[in-house]
C-alpha cells in the first residue's frame, strides 16, 4: 500500500539555479525597458506564435480602467512557451490520478490511490475483519479529501496554477496534506497548467467585477459564508469550526479555501457564475447553492475582490527544542515518526509486494530512491544519490544538518512558500512533524543513533 516518485536534486539544484537566472533576467528586462513580460519576446517565443491565453499583464495593459489585481511570482510562468500535450504526458507521469479527480485519467488503482483507499477505510470496505480497522478509521479520517481538476479552468487562471505547482503552499487550513511539491520545472509546471486549463480559459481579458461592497460584506456575513471559508485578514465575525461542525459539513469544512486567494486565483469574469450556481461549474462540488440574485452575486464578488485584507501573519519558525538529555533509541524514534509517518512512503519493497512506496522504489514521477525508513538496518542503509551511489541519510546538508533532519525542518517552509534549496520537505504533502517528534529525531542522532 505504498505511495510510488520527482527530479533528483541534482535536477532540482540545476532547475532552481536556472530559475533564479531568469528571474534576475525578468528583474533587469523590467527595470532597464519599463515593460511588461506580457510585450517582451524572447527569440523563442517570435518564432513559434503563442496559443496560449493573453497573459495577466498583457491584459492589465490592455485596459486603463480596471483595478489591477497583483499576480506576484508570476512572470516567470507568463514568460513560458507552454505545451499543453507535453503537459497531458506529465500529469500521467507525475501520476495526479493517484490523488485527484478531473485529470483526463483514470483514477488509479486503490492500492495506489492515496485518497480512495483512506475512504474505503472510513466507510469500512477495506480492512474488513481487521482488529486495526478502528484505529485506522480515525487516523485516516485527516487523509480522505482533494480537490478536483475537474473543468478547473472554468475558474482557475492558468498562470497561478503553474506557480502553485511548481512551488505550493497552503490553500485550506482543514485540509492536512497540501499539494505535494513534485519535481516540476517551470516549463513543466507551465505545461501542466496548459494542459488543465486548455480548452476552457477564456480568451478575452478578465472582466472586473462591480458591486456594493458594504452589502456585500453583510451578505457573507448574514450567509454564513464562514461555516465553510476562512476570508484571512478580511476582519469577517465568523470562521469555520470543524470540532463543533456536523458530520455532513466537515468535508465542505476541509475543502473550502481561504478566500484570501481568491483575487490572486479565481478568474474574476468567473465569479459571479459560481456564487450563482456552483454545481453547474463543478459539478460534486461541496459549495452549496445559496440562491442568490444576480446583484447579491455582484455584492459579494465586490467584497471578496475588493475589500481591503490586512497584511498575512508572517509564519512563525518551527520551535526547536533542546536536545532530550534522556537516552532517546531507535525504538522510539520508529514508534512516533518513521514508522507512523514515513513508512507509508518509504518502506521495504520486498516485505511490501515490490513496491516500496514512492520515496522507495520511485512514484509521483520520482525516480527510485531506495530509502527504507521502515526498520533500523533500512534506515542506516540510506539512499541512492543522484549519481547512483548508496549514501548516509545522515551525511550533513549545506546547512550543516544531516540530510535526515534537514528535510524534516524544511517542510514547515513550503507551507508557506519558503523552499530549501535542494532539499524537498519530509513528510512530502503531509503537515510537518511537531517540535517534540523533531526534538526525538534530533537528539537521536545527536546521541550516536543508537539501536
Ligand atoms: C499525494 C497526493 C497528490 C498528488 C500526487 C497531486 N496532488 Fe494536487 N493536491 C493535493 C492536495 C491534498 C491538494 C489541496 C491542497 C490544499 O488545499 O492546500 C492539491 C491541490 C491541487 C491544486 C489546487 C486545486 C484547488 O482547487 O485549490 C491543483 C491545481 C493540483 N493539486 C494539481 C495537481 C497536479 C497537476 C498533479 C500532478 C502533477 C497533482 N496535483 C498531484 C494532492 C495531490
Ligand atoms: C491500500 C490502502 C492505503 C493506501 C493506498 C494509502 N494509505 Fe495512507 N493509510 C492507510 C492506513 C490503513 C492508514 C492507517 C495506519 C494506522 O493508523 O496505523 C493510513 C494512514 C495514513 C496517514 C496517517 C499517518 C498518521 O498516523 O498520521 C497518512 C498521512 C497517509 N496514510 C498518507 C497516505 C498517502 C500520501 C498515500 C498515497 C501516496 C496513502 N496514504 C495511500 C492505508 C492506505
Ligand atoms: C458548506 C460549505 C461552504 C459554504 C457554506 C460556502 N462555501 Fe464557498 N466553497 C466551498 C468549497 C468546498 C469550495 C471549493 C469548491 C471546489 O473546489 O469544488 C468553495 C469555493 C468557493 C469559492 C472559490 C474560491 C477559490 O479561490 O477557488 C468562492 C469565491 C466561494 N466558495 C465563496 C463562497 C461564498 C461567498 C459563500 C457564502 C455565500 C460560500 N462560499 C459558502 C464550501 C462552502
Ligand atoms: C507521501 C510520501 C512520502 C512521505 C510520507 C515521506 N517521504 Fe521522504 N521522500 C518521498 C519521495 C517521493 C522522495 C524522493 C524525493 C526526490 O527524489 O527528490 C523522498 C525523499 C526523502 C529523503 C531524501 C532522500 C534523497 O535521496 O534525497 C529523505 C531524507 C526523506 N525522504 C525522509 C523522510 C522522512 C524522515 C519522512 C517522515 C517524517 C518522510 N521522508 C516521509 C516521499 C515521502
Amino acid at each position: 500500500m505504498s505511495l510510488r516518485s520527482a527530479p533528483t536534486p541534482l535536477a532540482w539544484q540545476s532547475d532552481f539555479g536556472q530559475l533564479s537566472k531568469t528571474i534576475r533576467q525578468i528583474g533587469i528586462y523590467l527595470v532597464l525597458f519599463g515593460v511588461s513580460l506580457g510585450c517582451q519576446s524572447d527569440p523563442k517565443s517570435e518564432a513559434v506564435p503563442s496559443k496560449a491565453a493573453p497573459s495577466a499583464s498583457a491584459q492589465a495593459n490592455g485596459n486603463s480602467t480596471p483595478p489591477v489585481i497583483e499576480h506576484p511570482g508570476e512572470a516567470l510562468f507568463v514568460a513560458v512557451q507552454s505545451s499543453a500535450s507535453r503537459g497531458k504526458a506529465l500529469v500521467k507521469k507525475h501520476e495526479c490520478s493517484r490523488c485527484h479527480e478531473g485529470t483526463g485519467f483514470q483514477a488509479a488503482p486503490r492500492e495506489l490511490h492515496c485518497f480512495s483507499c483512506h475512504e474505503d477505510i472510513a466507510r469500512g470496505r477495506f480492512g474488513q475483519g481487521s482488529r486495526k480497522l478502528p484505529g485506522w478509521q480515525e487516523t485516516v479520517e485527516h487523509y480522505r479529501y482533494v480537490p478536483s481538476l475537474a473543468h478547473i479552468g472554468k475558474r482557475i487562471r492558468r498562470h497561478w496554477i503553474a506557480k502553485y505547482l511548481h512551488s505550493p503552499t497552503d490553500l485550506r487550513r482543514h485540509l492536512l496534506s497540501n499539494m505535494p511539491r513534485l519535481g516540476l520545472s517551470v516549463t513543466d509546471a507551465s505545461d501542466i497548467a496548459h494542459y488543465l486549463t486548455e480548452t476552457q480559459q477564456p480568451s478575452a481579458p478578465d472582466s472586473p467585477v462591480s458591486g456594493s461592497l458594504s452589502r456585500g460584506r453583510q451578505l457573507f456575513e448574514n450567509k454564513q459564508c464562514g461555516r465553510c471559508h476562512d476570508f484571512s485578514g478580511s476582519g469577517v465575525a465568523i470562521s469555520p469550526d470543524l470540532a463543533a461542525a456536523k458530520a455532513e459539513d466537515q468535508p465542505g469544512i476541509r475543502l473550502a479555501p481561504d478566500l484570501r486567494l481568491t483575487r490572486e486565483r479565481f478568474l474574476s469574469s468567473a465569479l459571479i457564475d459560481w456564487l450563482r450556481d456552483p454545481a453547474a461549474m463543478s459539478s460534486g462540488t461541496r459549495m452549496p447553492n445559496h440562491g442568490l440574485s444576480g446583484a447579491d452575486a455582484a455584492d459579494l464578488a465586490e467584497f471578496l475582490w475588493q475589500t481591503e485584507l490586512k497584511a498575512p501573519v508572517p509564519p512563525v519558525p518551527p520551535k526547536r527544542l533542546p536536545a532530550l538529555t534522556r537516552d532517546v533509541s531507535f525504538d522510539e524514534v520508529n514508534e512516533k515518526v518513521l514508522s507512523r509517518t514515513c513508512g507509508h512512503c518509504h518502506t521495504d519493497p520486498l516485505s511490501a509486494g515490490g513496491d516500496g512506496g514512492p520515496g522507495n522504489t520511485g512514484g509521483f514521477g520520482f525516480k527510485p530512491r531506495g530509502l527504507d525508513l521502515s526498520s533500523y538496518r533500512g534506515t542506516m542503509t540510506g539512499h541512492i544519490t543522484p549519481s547512483g551511489d548508496r549514501a548516509s541519510v545522515f551525511q550533513k546538508t549545506e546547512s550543516g544538518e544531516p540530510l535526515l533532519l534537514a528535510a524534516i525542518l524544511a517542510r514547515s517552509g513550503e507551507q508557506h512558500g519558503t523552499e530549501t534549496p535542494g532539499v524537498r520537505g519530509m513528510p512530502l504533502g503531509l503537515p510537518p512533524l511537531n517540535p517534540e517528534q523533531v526534538q526525538l529525531v534530533e537528539s537521536w542522532i545527536a546521541q550516536g543513533r543508537r539501536r
